[in-house]
């Protein structure tokens, strides 16, 4: 049983930590406002799950999963979460996060800001570029023949070890998509960001094999 922190238990957040308990890994859900307003998705979690501060949420995990607008990335807890495998889902999304230059010039990937905003922490990009809707239903059991794959990113190797042993756990296999300067290639907009895995309006999904997620990979462009 691995410990998951979690900051940011939205949507994303929130469906990775119902799969984790699904696995039955352990918990922590945090998110700006303090415990209280995440009480009902503890109840639903159930034992596995609590609610706590951010800070309490990066020590706890031996993973910690950051799901959070752009802009919170300069509150995040780095100090407690150097050393710590660090899977990022976020997202840059200008209308929402205003316009970062290193972002719009391609001089950084989200993934490359991140780590900057966490030094000593093993970021890996994953759970990006698949909506939430689809995540939750789209994990199946090992061995399934309708496996789902995510491509993951990163410069640890050890983090990417513990990362697809995490993404396994949950019901997914995942592609290697290079390091956390190749992630650009299934950011916001790219052909593996959403696209494989069906339209929005078919919230059941489509599950997308190891052949589809290369492939789009490599078709991305910028
Ligand atoms: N929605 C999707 O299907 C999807 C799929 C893939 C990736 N993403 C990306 O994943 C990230 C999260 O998306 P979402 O849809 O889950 O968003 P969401 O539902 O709005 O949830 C955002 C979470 O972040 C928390 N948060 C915001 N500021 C924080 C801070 N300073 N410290 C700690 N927690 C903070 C929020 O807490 P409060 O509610 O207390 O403010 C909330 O729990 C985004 O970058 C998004 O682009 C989303």
């Amino acid at each position: 049983m691995t410990t998951v922190g979690f900051i940011g238990s939205g949507n994303i957040g929130g469906t990775v930590a119902r799969l984790a308990v699904n696995a039955g890994h352990r918990v922590v859900l945090s998110n700006s406002r303090g415990p209280d307003p995440l009480a009902d998705l503890v109840a639903e979690l159930g034992p596995r799950s609590s609610a706590s501060t951010s800070v309490e949420a990066a020590v706890a995990g031996d993973i910690v999963i950051v799901s959070v607008p752009l802009q919170a990335f300069p509150d995040l807890p780095a100090a407690h979460l150097a050393g710590k495998t660090v899977i990022d889902t976020c997202n840059y999304s200008p209308e929402r996060d205003g316009h970062i230059t290193e972002l719009d010039d391609n001089t950084l990937t989200s993934s490359q800001l991140l780590a900057r905003h966490l030094p000593g922490a093993a970021v890996v990009k994953a759970f990006n570029n698949i909506f939430w809707k689809h995540l939750l239903s789209l994990a199946r059991r090992p061995g399934a023949a309708d496996h789902t794959y995510l491509p993951i990113a990163a410069d640890s190797t050890a983090a990417i070890a513990a990362t697809t042993e995490f993404i396994e756990s949950v019901g997914y296999s995942v592609v290697a998509a290079g390091s956390l300067a190749d992630s650009w290639r299934q950011a916001t907009g790219t052909p593996v960001w959403g696209t494989p895995y069906g339209p929005y309006s078919n919230t059941m999904g489509i599950s997308a094999d190891e052949e589809v997620i290369r492939a789009a990979l490599g078709s991305a462009t910028r």
